[in-house]
């Protein structure tokens, strides 16, 4: 089709008002893209019906599918998840495997814009290669709950870091021609109780936080969909809540792309294509199938129903999606991918602590490698966004039945052990798998060093009781550090843990789940040849007592299942008496000091900070001289902290810079305009006091390394554009 000279909106218009009106409301569902029933294996009760539908014709596999209007040109939409990587939960689409980025919550904590984009690039590129033009991507719930089973699917605690990039993350997919979502809309910060609970707090809190994050990432990605949450949110389903659709998001927000559910998540038809749904995605109970008799009614606009399908069809041509069509079969540079992967995960990883073990040094003689599967591979997270990586997956499910099994943690097969043997020829390594404390601290005692790699796998629908390494393994990290101080402990998870053996080891790197070279990678920053530059994009508590939820609200050990499928809970609310100062706004308000606090991360040299300037009035402006002292070359994150008077300070911009051993640098830091802004619930807008702003030039959230206090004058923003 060409239509030049015709703007993507004519464009869109006039396809969808070339539809018949079933047309057009064939487009405001979309089923299931593939069945269960393809796995041929026996199907538990709990299973809902839309997955035990035979997989309908042109659809491919994934999560979601809606048939072409054909007539008037329009594609097919594949829905496909997620964040990193394209997802195939269970070999619903054989052979589909696709390179593995490490978690998001490690793209977080790479501090940089320019990779998410990266990695959304690759994403999308693969997506379209492989048929999908609809990515469930751009996971962005702030971490409210640190034992939340799908963290690392996000971007941590801060809605700046988070949103901004989630937005470069978005770009980078629609980059590629295939559209992408934000999820989820909003306030989902936990898997127990997902369907049911209600999600509450104050207006001024919520604008602050987890809607801020989504608003940033709206703004800098432009995200074609917006996915609603299953919880409710103040009282009212996230799928039929009219202050979160209607008056935020295509009110104040002037949003223009199209609100899809999630997966099972509406509850009427009326009411959420009122509050501002325009599509359900697959569920058994099909709401949306009373659309034609709603609009013969009278019930429904027909001028609402062209509204839905414009907001898809003008979407789906802003990303250039109806030019270039995705078809399976195109060619994808596994080599080229998996090295940037590996790229990626070496720049999310935090050092933690060092005594002076890291790197490796070339002198040991013979290090004991220790750790669960350690010699098989690395934990990929679970759940709808799980990616089976080039090569395959280990499953960890002895004796489990066929779904079980699929549904197990999963391992990429990068072994860390054969990567480590690689990058250290001359040592002598040995492997132990820890599962016995006595025989893993023998094996330690005979080497010179001990590299532990441990796992905490995280799978949708599960969370976590606390914050302790599973299998016994902080008694056996504990046991073997007594046995050899040097001790290095490779932390592959997605949440902060507890660490009790902190003061015995030598070295702690946390490696989040690291993706399809995640071996090499964790192997290149343990010997050197990649220096660390990763910064915690979460704060890591020194215990649940320092949380406002000593355990997950609604939490039950007995109903932790993969997706929570199947799993009844009785609705329950959730205050969230953090308001806006989650994470380390909540232990600068509590004056509580975490285990390692946000923005975190130790590198192989130092830096020292001077020369501070600052420029307030209209805007704040931050100068500061950053100095590589140490010995080696390095990376740093300075991180800019602002408090409005009265207020806990916020992250409000950061600079990322690379210096060689005594290099100096000065780097400018401008505050983002929006974090300077409180919201004002009774006057409904945004804006600041003239006043005193304090701040600091810091390596994290608890190391202020240069601080100041500047004037700003009042300003207030009408976010109604
Ligand atoms: C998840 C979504 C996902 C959808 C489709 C749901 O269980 O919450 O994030 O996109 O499934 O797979």
């Amino acid at each position: 089709m060409t239509e030049q000279g015709k703007t993507a909106e004519e464009r869109a218009a006039s396809i969808v008002d070339a539809m018949t009106l079933d047309e057009q409301i064939s487009l405001t569902k979309s089923m299931s893209g593939g069945s269960l029933l393809d796995l041929g294996i026996p199907l538990p009760s709990f299973i809902p019906e839309a997955m035990r539908q035979p997989k309908p014709d042109g659809a491919l596999g994934t999560a979601g599918f809606v048939p072409a209007v054909d007539r008037v040109g329009f594609p097919a939409l594949h829905l496909g998840d997620a964040s990193l990587g394209v997802a195939d939960i269970g070999y619903l689409r054989p052979g589909q495997e696709s390179t593995a980025l490490p978690a998001t919550l490690s793209l977080a904590a790479t501090f940089d814009p320019a990779m998410a984009r990266e990695a959304g690039r690759l994403i999308g590129a693969e997506a379209f290669a492989k048929g999908i033009n609809v990515m469930l991507a751009g996971g962005v719930n702030l971490a409210r709950e640190l034992r939340n089973g799908r963290n690392f699917e996000y971007l941590g605690e801060d809605p700046l870091l988070a949103g901004v990039l989630v937005g470069e993350q978005i770009a980078g997919i629609q980059d590629r021609h295939v559209a992408s979502t934000i999820k989820h809309f909003t306030l989902n910060p936990q898997e127990s109780g997902r369907f049911v609970y209600d999600a509450r707090i104050g207006e001024a809190a919520l604008r602050e936080s987890d809607l801020l994050a989504f608003e940033i990432g709206i703004k800098r990605g432009k995200p074609a969909s917006i996915m609603c949450a299953y919880n409710k949110v103040n009282g009212a389903y996230a799928c039929e809540n009219e202050f979160l659709m209607r008056d935020v998001l295509k009110g104040d927000w002037q949003y223009s792309g199209w609100v899809m559910s999630d997966w099972g998540a509406v509850h009427s038809l009326k009411p959420s294509i009122d509050a501002g749904l325009d599509q359900q995605s697959p569920q058994d109970e099909d709401y949306f199938a009373g659309l034609p008799a709603a609009v013969k009614a009278g019930e429904i606009a027909p001028a609402r129903v062209r509204d839905m399908a414009l907001r898809i069809v003008r979407s789906m041509a802003l990303v250039g999606a109806l030019d270039h069509r995705a078809a399976p079969g195109g060619v994808i540079d596994r080599e080229a991918n998996s090295a940037k992967a590996q790229a990626m995960a070496e720049a999310g990883m935090v050092l933690l602590k060092n005594n002076g073990i890291l790197p490796l040094a070339s002198s040991a003689k013979s290090i004991a490698v220790i750790g669960r599967h350690a010699d098989k591979g690395v934990p990929i997270g679970g759940g709808s966004s799980q990616v089976i990586p080039w090569g395959g997956v280990y499953r960890d499910a002895p004796g489990a039945n066929p779904l079980s099994a699929l549904l197990a943690p999963s391992y990429g097969l990068s072994s860390p052990l054969k990567a480590l043997q690689a990058e250290l020829p001359g040592t002598a390594i040995s492997f132990d798998d820890g599962s016995d404390v006595a025989r893993a601290a023998e094996a330690a005692k005979k080497a010179d060093l001990v590299v532990i790699y441990a796992v905490k796998p995280e799978m949708e629908g599960i969370d976590h009781a606390d914050f302790s390494l599973p299998y016994g393994q902080d008694a056996m990290i504990d046991a073997v550090a007594s046995a050899n101080r040097k001790t290095v402990v490779v932390l592959q998870t997605g949440n902060p843990v507890a660490m009790p053996w902190l003061g015995k080891v030598g070295a702690v790197l946390e490696a989040w789940f690291s993706g399809q070279r995640g071996g090499e990678a964790m192997a290149a920053i343990l010997n050197g040849k990649s220096a660390p530059q990763g910064r915690l994009p979460i704060s890591f508590p020194a215990g649940a007592e320092q949380l406002t939820q000593k355990a997950v609200v609604g939490y039950d050990p007995a109903k932790q299942r993969p997706l929570g499928i199947g799993v009844k809970y009785d609705p329950f609310p959730i205050d969230y008496v953090e308001g806006s100062d989650i994470g380390y706004r909540w232990f600068e308000r509590t004056e509580a000091k975490p285990l390692f606090p946000f923005g975190y991360g130790l590198t192989y040299t130092r830096f020292d900070y001077g020369g501070l300037e600052f420029r307030g009035g209209k805007a704040l402006s931050v100068k500061a001289r950053i100095t590589n002292s140490g010995d080696r070359e390095g990376i740093e994150v300075a991180q800019l902290y602002v408090a409005p008077p009265g207020r806990t300070h916020r992250l409000a911009g950061w600079a990322k810079v690379s210096l060689k051993p005594g290099e100096s640098r000065e780097v400018t830091i401008e505050a983002d305009p929006w974090l300077l802004l409180s919201y004002d619930e009774a006057g409904k807008n945004w804006g600041r006091p003239r006043g005193e702003y304090r701040f600091f030039v810091g390596k994290s959230a608890g190391e202020p390394m240069l601080t100041g206090s500047a004037v700003l004058t009042a300003a207030t923003e009408d976010r109604k554009r």
